[in-house]
């Protein structure tokens, strides 16, 4: 191998372990699709300056049920891949498919025209003719790289410059070997994922709270709390996480006896006292993992007030972790909503009012974060509907 053809292969080894590093980073955030992580890999190591790769990529899968092959074709342009041509679907028993998708186990294929055909024109005969329209034409070269695992399929590389050598198609199988692995992987993550959102979600109902047993009150607090910082603009992860720690906010309250929680008429010092230990108790309950550590912030800040006149630690302002934030303003939305051992279910829009002007309970200015308190009058309606879907 020639000094430049190392130097190359170096710099994309490189690049392949950044790529493989980074989408590893990704996919412990479930963001990821199998044809997206093939064109973000492919195009990154193979495609951009000093980089030596095809021109154009034909990545083609086999269906589920094995009736259809599907793929795309894609340019190599700055470092990405950009699509070129819409669906082609191929009969999974065509000669052509044959070959590109049914070669399992055996060594990927280098072909350069001048090798084995008379002429570039007889050797276009070679290509389907949908693939060979998008291809930047005409076809000097190829390597075709099965893909196998989970979904079957093969990337088929054209024109690399020159000639396509057997070094390509090393850099080509060892990007499929760990696109392959890769994906693999996610599967495993997203399972693991489902457990664990299933395992939050068993535990939630288990301590639901004994006045607000029905089970949609934490799920519709997961919805509000999941609205709000969507629409404050907070990154996608939080988003996500706070859509299921909300419902965690009030798991303490299993350590409180159901006769205070469900108490009709007034509470006494000590009952109030006990009543005000949940978050503490919910905090304790949740843990040190770290996995569960915006619940644990939700548990702990939910009854803290904007103005540090909340409980238990009488935080003020930021101080109060913005989880908590959230779901405060989400929990106390739902409860003007429902009935209560204290008082009736009120509608959408005296709740409003009660936001705009408060009540006897809430004083929305001294409670709410201010700038949640805007967002919320902005999408107030979205609060109708969460409430209305689970009523
Ligand atoms: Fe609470
Ligand atoms: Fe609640």
């Amino acid at each position: 191998m020639s000094l430049e053809l190392c130097e190359m292969s170096l710099q994309q080894t490189k690049d392949l372990l950044r790529l493989t590093d980074q989408t590893l980073q990704n996919i412990c955030c479930k963001r990821f699709t199998g044809e997206e992580l093939y064109v973000e890999v492919l195009g990154k190591v193979l495609g951009g300056k000093g980089r030596r790769g095809p021109a154009s990529i034909f990545l083609v899968f086999r269906e589920d049920d094995g009736s259809l092959c599907r793929g795309r074709v894609f340019h190599m342009k700055e470092g990405a891949m950009v699509e070129r041509s819409e669906e082609i679907s191929l009969d999974p028993l065509s000669s052509y498919a044959e070959s590109l998708m049914h070669a399992q186990g055996q060594e990927d294929v280098v072909v350069n025209w001048a090798d084995s055909f008379e002429s570039i024109e007889t050797f276009q005969d070679y290509f389907h003719s949908a693939v060979k329209g998008a291809v930047a034409a005409p076809i000097i070269n190829f390597i075709t790289c099965q893909i196998s695992g989970e979904t079957p399929g093969a990337i088929i590389a054209f024109n690399y410059p020159g000639r396509a050598t057997n070094y390509d198609a090393d850099v080509l199988r060892s990007m499929a070997v760990v696109i392959g692995s890769l994906l693999t992987l996610s599967d495993e993550v997203r399972e693991t994922e489902k457990a664990f959102i299933y395992t939050v979600e068993a535990l939630a109902r288990a301590c639901e709270a004994a006045e607000e047993g029905t089970g949609r009150h934490i799920l519709r607090v997961n919805r509000y709390a999941g609205a709000l910082a969507a629409n404050m603009g907070l990154p996608i992860d939080f988003v996500e996480t706070i859509s299921y720690s909300a419902q965690m906010h009030d798991v303490g309250k299993i350590k409180v006896p159901a006769s205070i929680l469900l108490k009709e008429g007034d509470l006494d010092d000590r009952e109030l006292e006990l009543i005000k230990m949940h978050p503490v108790y919910g905090e304790k309950i949740l843990g040190d993992s770290p996995r569960l550590r915006i619940a644990r912030e939700i548990a702990i800040s939910h009854h803290e007030n904007w103005d540090g006149s909340g409980y238990p630690y009488q935080l003020k302002g930021e101080n109060i972790p913005l989880a908590g934030r959230i779901t405060k303003l989400a929990d106390v939305y739902d409860a003007i909503r429902s009935r209560r051992s204290y008082k009736e279910p009120l509608s959408h829009e005296e709740a409003l009012t009660i936001f705009r002007k408060g009540d006897s309970r809430v004083n929305p200015k001294a409670h709410f974060d201010p700038v949640l308190l805007e967002t919320f009058f902005k999408i107030e309606h979205i609060f109708a509907k969460i409430y209305e879907s689970f009523d």
